[in-house]
């Protein structure tokens, strides 16, 4: 059976100061669609109402919201258990909702029925008669490709996300010797159709919690000019890239919150379908074919830690 959900949706964090919050979310290439004394939604360029959103509250994770296939969708999670029942968003753009819980308490937010936005109009592609090539700004972002989950429990977690998303498992790492597991790659079951490598990343650590999320940009050049921008402003801390992993065929830039959130920039020209072989792999040797810095204690050992609420 497919999976019941198409893709992450939005990430929503919490965080003490909104204004901060936007600001740097405006460097990393998203856009304000609506910020009140409590909450913050941006968008990316799509037709999305919005891709992630900040509530007032300490620095760490709230949710991951997650697409259903259709409002039926919901309805299942509420018959097998999963969640408690079928509620309306009272957010921009509206539609239908249920909540999970995964084994550490991260809630997950599955919505169906969202009424779509107006995209973005296109960045010009043709220098004008005046112009001159010398662009620059922030990125232009497409959508939420994954969110990457920290636990001390991953066998559970795996478990958990492959049964109840119907996630499959596309590659997994490890250090010495296959039982010695350090994460494992997921990714949708939409059968023939071609997903990403992965819309999930869970990997094994001491706290529970959430690494980063990740967003798509429109093109490659994004990443280096969203890289060079964040650069230029010389107040956001830059954590890893601009690298290349083997896997997936992924060219990734991360940066860092002013609250200490990992927040992604991601581009990748690999798919993998249902049939898609998987692969584990040794951290040291098998890794050698990725481009770029070795990964620093500090992204390696990040977390941001989960902050429970009961969504309205
Ligand atoms: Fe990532």
């Amino acid at each position: 059976m497919t999976s019941p959900i198409t893709g992450i949706g939005y990430a929503r964090l919490s965080a003490p100061d909104l204004g901060v919050m936007q600001e740097f979310l405006e460097a990393f290439g998203l856009v304000k669609v609506h910020r009140d004394g409590k909450r913050l939604y941006m968008r990316g360029i799509g037709e999305a109402p919005y891709l992630h959103v900040t509530e007032l509250g300490p620095p760490g994770t709230i949710a991951l919201g997650y697409e259903a296939v259709d409002e039926s969708a919901l309805r299942e999670f509420v018959a097998s258990g999963a969640a408690k029942s079928v509620d309306q968003v009272d957010e921009p753009g509206g539609g239908k909702r249920v909540i999970l819980t995964d084994p550490n308490g991260l809630q997950l937010e599955i919505v169906s029925g969202r009424a779509n936005i107006v995209p973005l109009p296109p960045r010009e592609q043709v220098r004008g008669a005046g112009g001159a090539s010398l662009r620059r700004g922030p990125s232009r972002i497409r959508r939420v490709t994954h969110g990457v989950l920290t636990t001390p429990r991953m066998d559970e977690t795996l478990d958990w996300y492959h049964k109840t998303l119907r996630l499959i498992p596309s590659d997994e790492i490890y250090a010495g010797t296959p039982a010695n597991r350090l994460g494992v790659f997921s990714r949708l079951d939409r059968g023939d159709e071609p997903v990403d490598h992965h819309v999930s990343f869970i990997v094994r650590h001491a706290e529970a919690g959430v690494h980063h999320v990740s967003f798509e940009v429109e093109y490659v050049d994004d990443i280096f000019m969203g890289h060079d921008h964040l650069k230029r402003l010389g107040k956001y801390e830059h954590i890893r890239g601009i690298n290349r992993h083997a896997l997936g065929a992924q060219i990734f830039d991360y940066w860092m919150s002013p609250f200490d959130q990992m927040h992604e920039h991601w581009i990748s020209t690999e798919h993998m379908d249902v049939k898609s072989a998987f692969g584990s792999h040794r951290v040291d040797s098998d890794m050698a074919h990725d481009h770029g810095d070795n990964v620093t204690p500090r992204f390696s050992r990040h977390s941001s830690p989960l902050i429970s609420r009961s969504p309205d």
